[in-house]
């Protein structure tokens, strides 16, 4: 407590800056690999520290800020403040050209053109094939007396991608695209050594071998549409072909590289994230089962209404609000993605404290979808809580602002299929619940 009076006065968050040039790494990464998840590490010092600490990691000072109204100030960036920041080791496993890290001017061009992809037509298609995979899945599980949700759910968000990326469906390809996209994902959050059996290293490397897929998939398609043979309908396809169309402005193309970074970004960004939220649902459900029951009743009067076709539409997804309440509710106790990262692009002042140019400025969503101030007891899952109106900021699941998340209706969407398949065809029974971060 007296330190971190002393430390306010002087204007510069409280904290530990840890070792000389490592300052808390190491900390940071025991705490990834405790099985409490990386996570812990944040929800310690916050505890320690208040609503704004700093440390330092991998050599450079970081600030976790966990309030509304710093979330508000920093990802409406209305000044142009802040740029999104990720540290360099991910930055070289997405790519340079990659949307998660592209620098502010690059980033709106990138963005303006992807944001044409996420449609009412693909999200419509998206919806059918990943019902399409979820059937298929459910009715494997009849002859299995035990699953791992996470497991199932990784695969199936995986598949979905591929086949709305690239129109992979199956073979070799897609079980090769499989296993390279998961180690880059692993590398992810080891230490960035680049030393060969390193995971970090063994990332690079599943990097390139993506690269090489992709590149071969994009001049497979530029050879078919010069023989004027039939393209698939996918986002690969539709940015060639804005790339044709753009060619006459040639500042606004989307570079190949461009293409490819931002392919294996739209696997990774949407992959992990929505098997984790799924994993997630399912064992909130589990733990409260009137609301299982209350969506239950809700999902069978659906059942009724769509039992004579085949698979789920965009129409019928709109027919579930309770279960829509489910699903944000998950995703706000389970804070998939639990900090935002920026860079301070001037010195600046937030909740009270000195900012420096250049520090990391992290926002910590978690914390604030679990503060009491902001959710009336935070802890329950009440999906009936968003009736009422929420407090501006409160609800980061997705981001906000012009870095929230391309695919929040996809992902969204996914997670309503799953839910209604599952509830109208199984009753859960959780043998074992893992954390899962
Ligand atoms: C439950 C699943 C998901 C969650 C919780 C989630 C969460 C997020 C969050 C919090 C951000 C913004 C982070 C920030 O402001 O720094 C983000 C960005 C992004 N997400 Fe998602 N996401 C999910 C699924 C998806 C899916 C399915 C896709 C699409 C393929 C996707 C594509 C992206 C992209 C491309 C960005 C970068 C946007 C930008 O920087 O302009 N996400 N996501």
């Amino acid at each position: 407590m007296k330190y971190q009076r002393r430390e306010s006065t002087a204007g510069i968050p409280p904290g530990s800056l840890g070792l000389p040039l490592i300052g808390e790494t190491l900390q940071f990464m025991a705490s990834i690999n405790s099985g409490r998840g990386f996570y812990d590490f944040v929800r310690v010092r916050r505890l320690r520290y208040g609503s704004c600490f700093r440390t330092n990691l991998f050599g450079e000072t970081h600030v976790f800020v966990s309030s509304t109204e710093s979330a508000k100030a920093i990802l409406n960036n209305d000044g142009g403040k802040f740029t999104k920041r990720y540290i360099r080791s991910i930055a070289e496993l997405v790519g340079d050209q990659s949307l998660l890290c592209a620098a502010h001017q690059d980033h709106k061009l990138i963005r303006s053109r992807l944001a044409n992809l996420f449609s009412t037509t693909s999200l419509s298609l998206i919806i059918k094939h990943f019902d399409e995979l979820v059937v298929q899945t459910l009715s494997r599980w009849e002859h299995r007396s035990t699953v791992v949700v996470l497991d199932e759910a990784l695969e199936i968000t995986c598949k979905s991608m591929c086949k709305m990326l690239l129109s992979l469906e199956s073979g070799h390809e897609l079980e090769i695209l499989q296993k390279e996209v998961a180690q880059v994902c692993e590398a992810m959050l080891a230490f960035p050594l680049r030393l060969p059996g390193t995971r970090f290293y063994k990332g690079l490397k599943a990097r390139k071998r993506i690269i090489n897929i992709l590149e071969k998939a994009i001049s497979g398609r530029r050879r078919r549409s010069s023989g004027r043979e039939a393209y698939d309908e996918d986002f690969l396809q539709h940015m060639l072909m804005e790339d044709g169309k753009a060619s006459s402005e040639e500042a606004h193309r989307l570079t190949d590289a461009e293409i490819k970074d931002n392919i294996l970004t739209m696997i990774i960004a949407g992959q992990d994230t929505t098997a984790s939220a799924i994993t997630w649902m399912v064992k909130f459900l589990d733990e409260n089962q009137e609301v299982l029951e209350t969506l239950r009743n809700e999902q069978l009067q659906v059942a009724k209404k769509t039992s004579h076709k085949s698979y789920l539409s965009l129409e019928d997804l709109n027919e579930m609000p309770y279960a829509s309440k489910v699903v944000k509710e998950s995703l706000r106790m389970a804070s998939v993605v639990p900090w935002f990262p920026r860079q301070a692009l001037q010195d600046c002042e937030i909740e009270g404290f000195k900012i420096k140019r250049g520090w990391n400025v992290n926002i910590d969503a978690r914390s604030i979808h679990v503060d009491p101030v902001v959710y009336n007891d935070p802890n329950k899952f009440n999906p009936p809580r968003f009736e009422d109106e929420s407090m501006p900021y409160s609800f980061l699941a997705f981001g906000m602002g012009g870095r929230s998340c391309l695919g929040m209706n996809m992902a969204k969407a996914m997670m309503l299929v799953f839910l209604h398949r599952l509830i109208t065809t199984y009753r859960l029974l959780i043998l074992k619940a893992r954390a899962i971060v």
